[in-house]
């Protein structure tokens, strides 16, 4: 039996089937729906999704629609945290948003992040404490770490690992992340001085 993977609620305004270009759904006759083109504001610049479905994911639009691959695509059901972005200041999982639904909010991806150095203390210890190895989840701790500590610089551990614990690894046993997080927070305080 095919299996209806259009998303339930169509947005007002989307051009739904039969569409031109639409692709055909599976053991069914019906195009997919062909989304307008639609606005997404990435890293502070505005671009133009086009020729998409409505029912593509922010992770994949980000990665193969805008050239943003540091958003990692691993098991793309919200459990590992690897296509964790930003969506209005929130740390969210791209996979399991709808690329159309983010129009109009802020996306940030890692490569805003690191663009604009916020995150790069926060790289440098990740790769000096050791907590990079196959790396295939390395940028979605800097996004919840470098997040993290803009909106607690001094969390405890426990907050650190309870922040962190929608991120999985499965090369560093997390020690060394954590070991990471504890040492940028050091940097941070002496480079702000006492007080
Ligand atoms: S790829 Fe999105 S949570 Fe795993
Ligand atoms: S470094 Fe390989 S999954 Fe984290």
């Amino acid at each position: 039996m095919p299996v209806e993977q259009r998303p339930p609620d169509v947005p007002a305004g989307w051009d739904l089937p039969p569409a031109p270009g639409g692709r055909e759904t599976p053991g069914g006759d019906r195009p997919w729906p062909t989304a307008e083109a639609y606005e997404l504001v990435v890293n502070g610049e505005t671009r133009e999704v086009t020729g998409g479905w409505v029912g593509e994911s922010l992770l994949f639009v980000l990665r193969e629609r805008l050239g943003l691959p540091g958003a990692k695509n691993a098991c793309e059901q919200g459990e590992c945290g690897s296509c964790s972005v930003l969506l209005d200041g929130v740390v969210v999982c791209a996979c399991c948003v709808l690329g159309a639904d983010a129009a109009g909010a802020e996306v940030t991806t890692v490569e805003g992040l690191t663009s604009s150095g916020a995150a790069a203390d926060v790289q440098a210890a990740l790769v000096g404490a050791g907590g990079v190895q196959c790396g295939f989840c390395t940028p979605g701790f800097v996004v919840a770490i470098t997040d993290l500590l803009a909106r607690s610089p001094d969390a405890t551990e426990l907050e650190v690992r309870e922040a962190l614990s929608g991120n999985l690894c499965r090369c560093t046993g997390y020690g060394r992340i954590l070991e990471a997080v504890s040492e940028v927070q050091a940097e941070r305080r002496m480079a702000g001085g006492p007080g």
